[in-house]
């Protein structure tokens, strides 16, 4: 007997999952901090180009490709709309290595996401009068924090994929975006009142147009759109397949890209004036030439914590909050790269959904533990390999099932679903060319710049 498929129940159910699995560490951390170290607003500029003329249509592309096939990314590049049958095992190892490619990124994104519990814990320890126990807490070279820490944020995300797409993936992100972006706009104001947060506003929306042709800044944006669409993996595509067959996709794929965007842009409007602010304390926030800013881990361990003690005790509520809402984005991701391979199991693999998730989850925080154990080795490795090749490549072979390898009629009888008049819409005259000529060539040339 079939299994079932879960479905998002409603329009807004699926716009908040996938904006969840959008608006993560790669927003909230990822964007700000390249954003700082790449001329500010120079970056804000190219960035947008980005998101929506290359990162939005392979959404679109991974969207209908998995509505259309309603099963996971295996499946749906290696079945029957893929038109010709040569190209079969050719999608069958582009999902394989998809699903790998979520599990090496959700095992360093759990790493950090839990740094991110642990920082949001130290404030409360502070308040608790356990200064020994905060000290643990940030410590940086201990193991044990950092195992115990990586554990607790996968327990989490084991958690909520075992209920499911409805009772685990939907319940969790409806009720956890609306308090992210709540708590993203309260950390804005407050930071905006503080002394130095202009500063860190001009640099932040006044563009430095001499550097928007750096080849660095092209393909530094390019990877941080990618990386902050969830694109590439097959985690659009799942959640493309769990949406009900009467919606608009080019309506909620744009509404995603939208959210995803605009929340990096706000999240910039927080973390950049907030280095200011800090500076403007006497914390450093340059390298010792003056002009370059500290690196990224930096910024966010070391000088926003360095920010909030010098706040008193108003410092530690706000350091709690801003950990609280690092650990929250993260969380709706790292389901979304769980959900996956945790579908490929269940679906093609005919696995129990509990049994697999939680084989699976153990399987991420074992590689996470060894990556933890040889840091300096791996760390960098496995977000270079998935990231800037991984990814970009991936998502490069989505635009081709799209364009050259599925049946046409097959995607515009897609899109038509739940927007009848599809056929007729700006939408339709441009992606189809669009996504088999221009993203593929943009995309393999970009990734060419930054190999070489
Ligand atoms: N988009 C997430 C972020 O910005 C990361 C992610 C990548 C999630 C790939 C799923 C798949 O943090």
């Amino acid at each position: 007997m079939a299994v079932a498929r879960g479905e998002f129940s409603s329009k807004i159910g699926f716009i908040l999952a996938a904006a969840g699995s959008a608006v993560g560490l790669g927003n909230i951390w990822g964007f700000p901090t390249n954003t700082a170290m790449n001329g500010g607003a120079a970056f804000v500029f190219v960035y947008l180009i980005l998101a929506f003329c290359l990162a939005y249509p392979a959404l679109m592309a991974e969207l209908i490709i998995g509505r259309h096939a309603k099963s996971n990314a295996v499946a749906a590049l290696s079945g029957e709309s893929t038109k010709v049958p040569a190209a079969r095992p050719f999608g069958f190892l582009v999902g394989i290595t998809g699903i790998i490619t979520a599990i090496l990124i959700l095992s360093f994104y759990g790493i950090v996401a839990g740094w991110m519990i642990s920082y949001m814990i130290e404030p409360i320890a502070k308040m608790a009068g356990a200064p020994k126990a905060a000290e643990w807490l940030t410590d940086t070279s201990s193991t044990a924090r950092n195992v115990f820490f990586t554990v607790l944020f996968m327990v989490a995300t084991v958690y909520i994929i075992i209920g499911g797409v409805k009772n685990g993936i939907e319940k969790w992100s409806t009720r956890l975006m609306p308090l992210l972006i709540g708590l993203l706009v309260v950390l804005i104001i407050y930071v905006a009142m503080q002394d130095g947060a202009a500063q860190g506003f001009k640099k932040y929306l006044l563009p430095d147009f001499s550097r928007v042709t750096d080849p660095e800044l092209l393909v530094d944006a390019l990877g941080q759109a990618f990386f902050s669409l969830s694109l590439g993996v097959g985690t659009m595509l799942v959640y493309g397949s769990y949406i009900q067959r009467n919606e608009n996709l080019v309506k909620l794929g744009t509404m995603v890209t939208l959210i995803d965007v605009g929340i990096a842009f706000i999240a910039g409007l927080l973390v950049i004036p907030a280095m200011y602010v800090a500076q403007a304390q006497g914390v450093q926030i340059f390298a010792e030439d003056g002009v370059t800013l500290l690196k990224e881990d930096t910024l966010i361990f070391q000088v926003l914590p360095q920010l909030f003690n010098t706040m008193g005790a108003t410092g530690l509520v706000v350091g709690c909050a801003f950990f609280f809402l690092m650990s929250i984005a993260a969380l709706t991701s790292s389901i979304s790269l769980l959900e996956v391979p945790v579908a490929y199991a269940v679906e093609s693999l005919k696995q129990d959904r509990k049994k697999s998730t939680i084989a699976i989850g153990s399987l991420i925080l074992a590689v996470s533990i060894v990556i933890i154990l040889n840091f300096g080795m791996l760390f960098g490795f496995v977000i270079t390999l998935t990231t800037k090749y991984a990814q970009p490549l991936l998502g490069l072979c989505f635009c081709v099932f799209a364009g050259w390898l599925w049946h046409r009629n097959d995607i515009l009888n897609e899109v038509k679903e739940g927007h009848p008049d599809a056929e007729n819409s700006l939408f339709w005259k441009i992606w189809p060319w669009y996504v088999k000529f221009l993203c593929p060539l943009f995309i393999a040339a970009f990734f060419a710049k930054s190999v070489i």
